[in-house]
């Protein structure tokens, strides 16, 4: 079976969490920007947040998830712990796959309109529905990466299923 030498195990695992590091920070920002478009103290200020928001975050948090799970599926076939050997690979490759998902499919289509908000912030014309829901990509991507993290430092529950026992065991009992 192909594994990878220590020194590019290493590598990849430094540049999965920097990416996974870049993700979060990414999050932590849009959480930012969200509550300053929503409780701002003035009209500039919540009009710039939301415009940034429309600008700038899709694709920095697209391009750190698909790393992150590039990474991870490098670390998980080229070394001991596989990709369905263990519950908490299994469950990091299920939440990253989800996440990466929900930002195109879920976050992308949404994000001009947002941009858009902010612009008309400033002349009136903006419809409060169309930022409603935006406090939710954040507290989920957050809540789930954090729970990554976690699952990554504990590697909790052991094997996804238990090794066979050997022939002589069996027979045993
Ligand atoms: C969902 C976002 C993810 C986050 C936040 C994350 C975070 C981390 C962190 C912090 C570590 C270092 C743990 C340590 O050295 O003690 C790690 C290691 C690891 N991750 Fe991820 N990860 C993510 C996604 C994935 C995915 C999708 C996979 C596999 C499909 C994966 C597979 C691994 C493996 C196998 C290691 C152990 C590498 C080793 O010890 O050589 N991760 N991850």
């Amino acid at each position: 079976m192909w594994k990878l030498n220590r020194r590019a195990r290493q590598a990849t695992l430094i540049v999965h969490i920097v990416a996974a590091g870049a993700w979060i920070g990414i999050d932590v920002l849009v959480a930012v920007l969200v509550v300053v478009g929503r409780f701002g103290s003035d009209l500039e200020t919540r009009s710039l947040a939301y415009q940034a928001l429309g600008a700038f975050v899709v694709w920095p948090m697209l391009v750190s998830g698909l790393v992150c799970l590039a990474t991870g599926l490098l670390l998980g076939l080229g070394t001991k712990w596989g990709l369905i050997r263990y519950w908490w690979v299994l469950v990091k490759l299920v939440l990253n796959v989800v996440l990466c998902l929900l930002i195109l499919e879920a976050l992308r289509p949404g994000m001009p309109g947002v941009g858009r908000y902010g612009r008309e912030l400033l002349t009136g014309t903006a419809d409060p529905a169309v930022v409603s829901d935006l406090v939710f990509p954040p507290a989920v991507s957050l809540t789930a990466l954090a729970i990554a993290t976690v699952l990554s430092v504990a590697k909790p529950w052991g094997r996804v299923r238990r090794a066979a026992r050997p022939q002589h065991e069996r027979s045993l009992t």
